[in-house]
């Protein structure tokens, strides 16, 4: 057993889609190398965008003072060896419940109150389109790069492809095994 812990934020409102069938399977990978997999469902969450209170920021501040559900969030991704954002292009980038969670990220990912330098990322994405330039992938996986080289983080892998109905992804084997083996990968270490 390997023991490390992987985070994954689910950012697709649809529970059975494309990125929620990826991410099954990269938690399926880590799995199967020992590691301990959270999920997290963000649209069912009450996570709220960040009011730039610099309540987090404050001397003696102890994080996020906004009090909704992304405070088990930020326990878990103190704890997590491996965070995986798994989301689909909504109009050239990822979704709103992705990017709200990454604003959050303000209360613990700038100077010194960054806890998330060193842990690696996994970043799962899908879109209709048959190309990830005019899909607007690219732009999400950009930003992904530019967050993980501001957090000091390492982006372990990213899979990414087409599908469009939701469960669409499961006629390409070769993606959710691309997913698998970026489990075995972050779960491993
Ligand atoms: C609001 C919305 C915006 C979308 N924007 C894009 C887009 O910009 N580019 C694209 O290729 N697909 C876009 N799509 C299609 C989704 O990315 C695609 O259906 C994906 O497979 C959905 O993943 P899911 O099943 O995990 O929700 C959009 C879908 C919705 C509902």
């Amino acid at each position: 057993m390997s023991g490390r812990k992987v985070l994954i934020l689910l950012g697709s409102p649809r529970k059975a889609g494309n990125s929620a069938i990826l991410a099954g399977r990269l938690a399926e990978g880590a799995r199967s190398v020992g590691s301990e997999v959270d999920r997290f469902y963000l649209h069912d969450l009450d996570i709220n965008p960040c009011t730039a209170c610099e309540g987090c920021h404050r001397e003696g501040s102890r994080g996020c003072v906004v009090d909704d559900d992304m405070q088990p969030i930020y326990g878990k991704l103190a704890d997590a060896d491996s965070i995986v954002f798994a989301t689909p292009v909504y109009w050239f980038s990822v979704t709103a419940q992705i990017k709200t969670v990454i604003d959050r990220l303000y209360a613990v990912g700038v100077g010194d109150d960054n806890i998330l330098a060193g842990k690696n990322l996994g970043i799962l994405m899908v879109y209709a389109d048959s190309d990830p330039f005019t899909s607007g992938a690219v732009n999400a996986l950009r930003m992904f790069q530019d967050i993980s080289g501001y957090l000091g983080t390492e982006i372990v892998g990213m899979v990414y492809g087409t599908a469009a109905g939701a469960g669409q992804i499961e006629g390409n084997e070769q993606l959710l095994e691309d997913a698998f083996r970026l489990g075995v990968k972050l779960g491993g270490g």
